[in-house]
């Protein structure tokens, strides 16, 4: 038998509705700060990551999906959505026909990550990129938005990580601070971060391993040689997060696995889904418009991984959707109805009410079973002496009364179903 591909996941029916209920709860949110839904290809020219991302970040060194089309062309499924966009921002010239482009999305990601409770190879992030602003009220906006959405799920067990990078010439003279500090040390790390040692430094402070966080616990903090501009605006930020009440931690190891980040960063981590527990994650890429060939402009952004926010709704008991329903279930009495009981069923369908009825021939009371299955508000029967007299039964299933009804006057009935569900 041929199974989903490890790290995938089907989304079956009776899960798509918490899907449904998180979609449309992001594109609300995202439209209610007035960003407009980007659409980008799923798959993209190898080089757009490798030089958005960063040629040494474990996404592109390890874990693109990457292969070469029959034109010999090297094409990635997309690992994540900043780079499409500023692809697409440059391509289309976004950044003419407005000074501030405010852009949201909602789309499959692929990393070949080793799968595990909330890490999957193919993910759903929800986000958005702002670029044509360096106001830190932006960088602000966007821990506003991921923490509205998850507040308005219910989720509680949050805390919002931020930290700043500063710009590119402060973070050197840090970097050179961490390698002196960690020169004599070197050969105590694990041979992981002796790799990063050589080639992102800064990612040290990610690992796990006691050895090495045992050795970082003492290493300088790039936040205490931010440059002053970096030092205003990230000050601006926590004013800003105070003032909005969004409860925040200053975390100065929060480096992040994506090169491009300038200044603020930061995570909303749950404290509900076990090691994978960053929900959402994000910050400032001033400079990457012009790394990837476009009018220097700055950028902030961030994206959330959706599996791991239903994994942490599911654990905190939050988004318990109400059972779903259907408004009629059409029951024939008489086998000879099957067309008429279709012609009923597609009159109230254009009317907008959730229809069904029974397509095996089954009995009327399995007819009756498959109604309380569906969680039906109302059945009609058609058949029998009543619709002989142009008539038919309603019945309400929750309260058990019933009325009939003339065939010819389905309006009032449409109606007053209507009426029940508001
Ligand atoms: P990221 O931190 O790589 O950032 O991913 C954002 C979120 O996607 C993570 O916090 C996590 O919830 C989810 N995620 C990542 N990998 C997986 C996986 N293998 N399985 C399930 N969920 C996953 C970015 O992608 C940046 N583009 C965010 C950004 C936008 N920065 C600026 N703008």
């Amino acid at each position: 038998m041929i199974k989903a591909i490890t790290g995938t996941k089907d989304i079956l029916p009776s899960d798509i509705r918490k899907w449904y209920h998180l979609e449309n709860l992001v594109r609300k949110i995202f439209q209610n700060f007035n960003y407009k839904e980007i659409r980008t290809p799923i798959f993209e020219e190898t080089s757009l990551f490798a030089r958005g991302i960063g040629e040494e970040t474990d996404i592109v060194s390890k874990e693109m999906y990457t292969f070469r089309d029959r034109s010999d062309t090297s094409i990635t499924l997309k690992p994540e959505m900043t780079a499409g966009v500023v692809r697409a921002f440059i391509e289309h010239s976004l950044g003419e026909k407005q000074p501030l482009t405010k852009v949201f999305y909602i789309s499959p990601m692929f990393r070949q990550e080793r799968p595990q409770a909330g890490r999957l190879r193919q993910f759903h992030q929800f986000g958005a990129e702002a670029l044509g602003s360096t106001s830190p009220l932006l960088d602000a906006e966007m821990i506003e938005m991921a923490f509205e959405i998850l507040t308005r799920l219910g989720l509680n067990d949050l805390s919002v990580k931020i930290n700043s990078l500063g710009i590119p010439s402060a973070r050197e003279n840090y970097k050179n601070e961490l390698r002196k500090y960690l020169s004599d040390k070197k050969d105590k790390l694990t041979e992981e971060s002796r790799i990063r040692f050589e080639k992102n430094i800064l990612r040290i402070f990610d690992s796990k391993a006691e050895q090495d966080q045992e050795i970082m616990k003492n290493a300088p903090l790039l936040i205490d040689y931010l440059d002053d501009e970096s030092k205003q605006d990230f000050e601006v930020v926590k004013k800003y997060l105070t003032d909005l009440n969004i409860p925040f931690e200053v975390d100065p190891k929060l480096v992040r696995g994506l090169d491009y980040y300038t200044k603020t960063t930061f995570e909303i981590i749950s404290g509900k889904v076990g090691a994978q527990s960053s929900l959402c994650g994000g910050g400032r890429y001033d400079l990457l418009v012009e790394e990837l060939g476009g009018k220097p402009t700055p950028g902030v952004g961030f994206a959330a991984g959706m599996e791991r926010i239903l994994l942490a709704c599911e654990n905190e008991n939050v988004l318990n959707l109400p059972e779903p329903y259907i408004d009629v279930y059409l029951v024939r009495i008489d086998s000879d109805l099957m067309l008429k009981v279709s012609e009923i069923a597609s009159s109230l369908r254009k009317n907008d009410l959730i229809v069904d009825y029974d397509y095996l021939n089954r009995s009327v009371k399995a007819q009756m079973r498959d109604a309380n299955k569906m969680n039906a508000r109302f059945v009609l029967f058609v058949g029998g002496d009543e619709f002989r007299n142009g008539e038919l039964l309603v019945k309400n299933l929750s309260t058990s009364e019933q009325e009939k009804i003339k065939v010819s006057e389905l309006s009032s009935l449409i109606n007053k179903i209507k009426m029940y569900g508001s």
